[in-house]
Order: structure tokens, then sequence, then C-alpha cells
């Protein structure tokens, strides 16, 4: 199969990698790509939010199977794109269409579809601007911490966490009132805090069943011991020990099975991954946000730990043939180290040469924010390379990351010491 993947982040260096083993796969294109994807296939500059463009290349290039990597285009459409037209039908296509995708587009929607589906989640009002001022009495009444998540999409930044009701009124005007992410901000949501511990599920589904894959453990805040603002993710650890048999059941039951019916019960159909965020309360799931796709730096934990082929899992996804899939998954334990340009989450230089140990130890790098020019690699983001390893315990995945990580240089690179340490 000829296969494009959309992306350009370490998430895709881990996609690719491992499409690029398959032996369905015959040619991958990656669009626009990294230095790293650029390993794994032909890199090509194409905007992503351009569907036109995107069928073009599609159709010239006798795609068979198209990959999403991002939620962007998903939420903006970019499968129903490829549904309507008949010259574009024919491909398989993994990424779900806008109306599944609504499940990461809007936080209040995400959270009407739960209510309905009785999905266990916090306790939440919506807001549009004109309720502005009920807004902020909710708060006045309400207890801190407060929750405030802007609707739609904001890179990550959409949610506020304060126990200043003065700071949780300047927020609700800065989101509905000036319109802080735009359109994403017309609407927001005040949701109750819960307290506990933090995992990732995945899901690969065709809308009638799913396949599940690795658990994950995100480290979001910049600094270590859990502190500074929120990142896009700096390190992930898969499994996570928590997550027993037990845990995932009452998962499954409550969590990934009534979201797989409810979105069959509202005629939604769905073709794609799907990432629950949850939050463990006293040993009780509770959803605090779906995404429509895989998460980074998360899939460069838990595609190392995939043996069976990705690439057989999506197709059986796209052809109903999901049912009879059988995901095989290493009993063995990954880490990732994201190494990052000094500044990120805020403002940081970009252009300096990476520098990339020769012959590859026991690790596995994926580039994220990696430019090559000039037969010269350069930053060029604020996640730079996330550095995976996989090993018999933890504790020894976390030795050989950061064994890794100190073979990687680049000016003013950061990274946190301590992921993987308190699991
Ligand atoms: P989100 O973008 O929805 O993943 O939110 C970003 C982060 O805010 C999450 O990873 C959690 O750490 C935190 N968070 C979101 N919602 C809640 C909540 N209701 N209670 C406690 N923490 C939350
Ligand atoms: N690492 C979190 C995400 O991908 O959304």
């Amino acid at each position: 199969m000829r296969i494009l993947l959309l992306g350009s982040g370490g998430r895709e260096h881990a996609m690719a990698w491992k499409i690029s083993q398959s032996p369905l796969c015959s040619e991958l294109f990656i669009a626009p790509g990294n230095a790293g994807t650029a390993l794994c296939g032909t890199n090509t500059e194409l905007d992503i939010m351009n569907f036109n463009d995107v069928a073009s290349f599609a159709k010239n290039k006798k795609i068979d199977m198209l990959v999403v990597g991002p939620e962007a285009p998903l939420v903006k459409g970019i499968a129903d794109h490829f549904k309507n037209k008949a010259d574009l039908r024919h491909i398989h296509f993994m990424g779900p269409e806008a109306a599944g995708a609504r499940l990461e587009g809007s936080k209040a929607f995400a959270k009407t579809f739960m209510e309905k589906h009785d999905i266990p989640t916090a306790a939440y009002r919506s807001f549009t601007a004109k309720q502005l001022k009920e807004a902020i009495d909710f708060i006045e009444h309400g207890k801190p911490p407060f929750v405030i998540k802007a609707d739609g999409l904001a890179a990550g930044k959409g949610v506020v966490i304060t126990n200043s009701k003065k700071e949780a009124h300047t927020v609700l005007h800065s989101m509905l009132e000036e319109r802080l992410f735009g359109e994403a901000s017309s609407t927001v949501v005040v949701e109750e805090f819960l307290e506990g511990e933090e995992l990732s599920v995945f899901v690969a589904t065709d809308g009638q069943t799913y396949c599940m894959l690795p658990t994950a453990k995100d480290y979001k805040r910049v600094g270590e011991n859990d502190t500074g603002p929120n990142t896009g993710g700096m390190g992930a650890v898969s499994p996570v020990p928590m997550a027993d048999k037990n845990l995932m059941q009452l998962i499954g039951d409550r969590v990934v099975i009534p979201t797989i019916n409810g979105l069959q019960s509202d005629g939604i159909p769905y073709c794609g991954f799907i990432f629950f965020g949850l939050m463990i309360v006293s040993g009780n799931p509770y959803v605090i946000e779906y995404n429509v796709r895989l998460g980074d730096p998360e899939t460069e934990v838990i595609i190392p730990r995939l043996r069976s082929d990705l690439v057989k899992l999506m197709l059986d996804c796209c052809t109903g043939n999901l049912a009879r899939h059988r995901a095989e998954i290493s009993p063995q334990t990954a880490v990732t180290v994201m190494l990052c340009s000094g500044g990120y989450p805020g403002s940081y230089q970009k252009g300096y040469t990476v520098s990339i140990p020769e012959g590859s130890g026991n690790g596995q790098l994926f580039l994220a924010g990696v430019k090559q020019t000039d037969n010269r690699l350069i930053t060029n983001g604020g996640r730079v390379v996330a550095v995976t390893a996989l090993a018999n315990n933890v504790k020894q995945a976390v030795s050989d990351a950061y064994t890794q990580a100190k073979r990687v240089d680049f000016d003013n690179m950061y990274y946190r010491k301590d992921i993987g340490k308190n699991i």
C-alpha cells in the first residue's frame, strides 16, 4: 500500500518509523514531516489544512491509505472531504470525520455527549459570550480551585486552573469577551476540579469495536516535580503501573465501551484513534478530555511497545475487520524524555545545530522540531527530540533514556530530569 501520513512532530516520526517497517507498506509519504520522518519515507511540502492540495497529492501519488497525526485537520473536516468525493472515497482513511472529531474540537460537545451516555466526568456548566455575567456569578458562588476551559482547539493553552476568584474572572473576560482564542473561546466550560492521578488510555476503533493500545503517563509541566507552566508534554512512560487489570476493566466498562456505543447510537461514524485523558479518583476513572488522535509524546512510548503491525491495525479499522485483530504488546517498559529548546513553552530561539550520536545505543530517537538544511540538522521547534528507551523495568528504561539524552546536543537544550522516577 502507498501511505500518506500527515503531521510533523515526534509522534509522526514514531508512526512513520513503525509504518515503514510494515510489509504492507510499499511507499510512505509524510506531509510536511520533519528531519526524522525523512529517514522513513518521502517528505512532501503540503499545507495539511488545505484539503484540495492534500487530495491532489493523494490522487497523483495513488495513495491507498491516509493517516492523520494531529487533530486540527480532523476537526476541520479532512475525513469528510475525502469521503464525500467519488474519486477519493476508496482511500482507507484513518481519522474521524468532523462529527466524531468534535469530541476533541468542542469541550462543550464532549461534556454533553458524556452526560447523555453516562460517562463519568467532572460536573460542569458551559457559558457563551452572552452568558458572561452568569459565568462570573457561577464562580462567585463556587468553591476553588476553578477549572476554566476554552471550548475549541487552543494549542494546549485553553485550560486555566486557579484558586483565585479574581483570576477566574479575568480569564472569563479574556476568553469570552476579548476572544483570547478567537472562535475557540466563544464558549467556555467551567468544571469541578478533580483530585487524582492522570492516566492516558488509547484505542484504535472502527466505530463498532475497539483495540486497546498501551497506557501512558504524560509529564505535562515544564519543570521537575510537576512545576511551572503546562507544555505539550515533556516525557512519557508506558505502561503505567497503576493501570492494573481491575482498573482497565473499569475503564473499558465505564468509559471506552459507553463512548463507542454512544457514538454508534448518535449515528456518528468513527474510524481512527481515541485518546482518553483520564483522572483516576479513588480508583474510579473520570474523563477529563477526549482527543481524536494519538498523543505526543505518548506515541513515542506506545509505538515502540507495539510488536504487531501498525498498518494492519489501521487497515483492519478501515475495513471493518477490527474484531478479529490481535495487537501484540511488549511487556517491557518504554520511557521517553523530550529534549526541548530553552524557553519553551514560552519564547525560544530556533536554528541551532543539533548533534545526534552515531550508533543507536539502547534507545530510539524520534525527531520533533528538527529540520534538515544543507546536510545540517537544526532546531525548528520547542520540543526538539524525544529520546525513547525500552527495557525490562522502568528503572533501566529511565537510565537508558537519560544516557542517550546526554549524547544529544544543541544550544540551550533543556529537559526534565525526573521522567519516570516517581512512578
Ligand atoms: P486538558 O487540556 O483538558 O487536558 O487539560 C489540561 C490539564 O489540566 C490536564 O492534563 C489536567 O492536568 C488538568 N485538568 C483538566 N481538567 C481538570 C479537572 N476537571 N480537574 C483537575 N485537573 C484538570
Ligand atoms: N501529550 C498530550 C497530547 O498529545 O495531547
